[in-house]
C-alpha cells in the first residue's frame, strides 16, 4: 500500500499495473482478481471496495507481455508503476516464463513507470537477495514481510534512494504506523538474516526443496493422479491437474476437490500441508531430511487417498 503511494507520488501518475492471481495485501486498490485467501474463495474482489477506488488498476495475464507492451503503448504515459511477485506464490508457485520479468523491466524503463517487485515470499527466501539475485533483474521499489520479521509480523519496504527520500519527513508522502520499527519484531527479522546468511543456507533449502518437489511427482505418479509439480527452490505448489500451470487461469484448472481429499489424506497423516490448492508450500531451514522422508510417506497414501 506505502510503495504503491510512493510510487504514485513519485511518478504523478495514477495507474497500477497488476498480474491475475498475484496478492499484495488487502488495500483496496490492490484487491481486484487477487490471489490467496481471495482466490481459495473464489471471489473476483472483495465487497466494500468501491469501483472508483479499482478505477486505476489494470489486471492483466502473469506471464503474458504482449498485454502489457499494448497497456504501456497506449496508456503509458499514466502509469505509474507495475507490481508483480517476481515469483508468484498466492495462486500457488507459478514461476516466471524466461523474458516475462526482464520484459517488465524494459517497458517500465522506456515509459518512465517504476517496477516493484513484491518479494513478501521470495525475499530472503529463493536467495540471500530475493528474485532480484536470482534473476539478476533490479526493481525500483521492493516489498518485504513474512520471512524479515523472523516469525513476528513485520512489511517493509525499499528502493531506489532518490525514491526513498521522498517520504515524509524528507519528502512529501506520508506514511506511518503505531507499529513501524517495532523493536521486538526487527529483533526476530535481524536473528532469522543472520541464520540466513550462515554458508551453505540455500544450497540445503534447494536440495530439500528438490527433494520435496520430486519425491512428490514421483508418489503422484505411482498412484496415478496428474499433477504438475512447480518449484523454486524451497517454494512449491503440487497442482492436480494435467496441464503446465503458468497463470492463474491454468491454477483455476487444478481439481480443487482431489486436492482437499488429498490435503485430509495427509492431514490424517500428520502433515499439515497449505490449506488450500493456490498457495505454495515452503521447506524452512528447521525442516530435516526426516521430515521429508516422512511426508513423502504419507504423501504416497494421499494420493492414493485422493483418486
Ligand atoms: C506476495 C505477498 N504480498 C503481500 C502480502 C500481504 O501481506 P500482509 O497481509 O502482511 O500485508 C502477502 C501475504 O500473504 C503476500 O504473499
Amino acid at each position: 500500500m506505502s510503495a504503491v503511494r510512493l510510487a504514485r507520488a513519485a511518478t504523478g501518475r495514477k495507474i497500477i499495473v497488476k498480474f491475475e492471481g498475484c496478492y499484495h495485501g488487502h488495500s483496496d486498490s490492490l484487491l481486484a482478481k487477487a490471489g490467496s485467501g481471495v482466490a481459495t474463495l473464489n471471489l473476483p474482489d472483495s465487497a466494500g471496495v468501491p469501483e472508483e477506488f479499482v478505477r486505476f488498476t489494470l489486471t492483466l495475464s502473469y506471464n503474458d507481455i504482449a498485454p502489457v507492451e499494448k497497456v504501456f503503448a497506449e496508456r503509458g504515459r499514466e502509469i505509474a508503476a507495475v507490481i508483480v511477485e517476481p515469483v508468484a506464490g498466492n495462486m500457488g508457485c507459478v514461476l516466471p516464463w524466461k523474458g516475462f520479468l526482464e520484459g517488465l523491466r524494459a517497458l517500465t524503463e522506456k515509459h518512465g513507470a517504476l517496477l516493484l517487485f513484491d518479494e513478501v515470499i521470495t525475499g530472503f527466501r529463493i536467495a540471500y537477495g530475493g528474485a532480484q539475485e536470482h534473476f539478476g533483474i533490479r526493481a525500483d521499489l521492493t516489498t518485504l514481510g513474512k520471512i524479515i520479521g523472523g516469525g513476528l509480523p513485520v512489511g517493509a519496504y525499499g528502493g531506489r534512494a532518490d525514491l526513498m527520500d521522498q517520504i515524509a519527513p524528507l519528502g512529501p508522502v506520508y506514511q506511518a504506523g503505531t507499529l513501524s520499527g517495532n523493536p521486538l519484531a526487527v529483533s526476530a527479522g535481524l536473528a532469522a538474516l543472520r541464520e540466513l546468511k550462515k554458508p551453505r543456507t540455500y544450497e540445503r533449502l534447494e536440495a530439500l526443496g528438490a527433494e520435496l518437489g520430486d519425491g512428490l511427482a514421483a508418489a503422484a505418479r505411482a498412484a496415478g493422479v496428474r499433477v504438475e509439480v512447480n518449484r523454486c527452490g524451497s517454494m512449491l505448489t503440487v497442482f492436480f491437474t494435467a496441464d503446465p500451470v503458468t497463470d492463474y487461469a491454468s491454477a483455476k484448472r487444478s481439481d480443487t476437490a482431489r486436492f482437499a481429499r488429498g490435503h485430509r489424506a495427509l492431514l490424517e497423516r500428520g502433515v499439515y500441508w497449505p490449506a488450500s490448492q493456490f498457495e505454495a508450500a515452503f521447506v524452512s531451514l528447521a525442516h530435516t531430511e526426516a521430515d521429508i522422508d516422512q511426508t513423502l510417506g504419507a504423501a504416497r497414501q494421499a494420493f492414493a487417498a485422493a483418486k
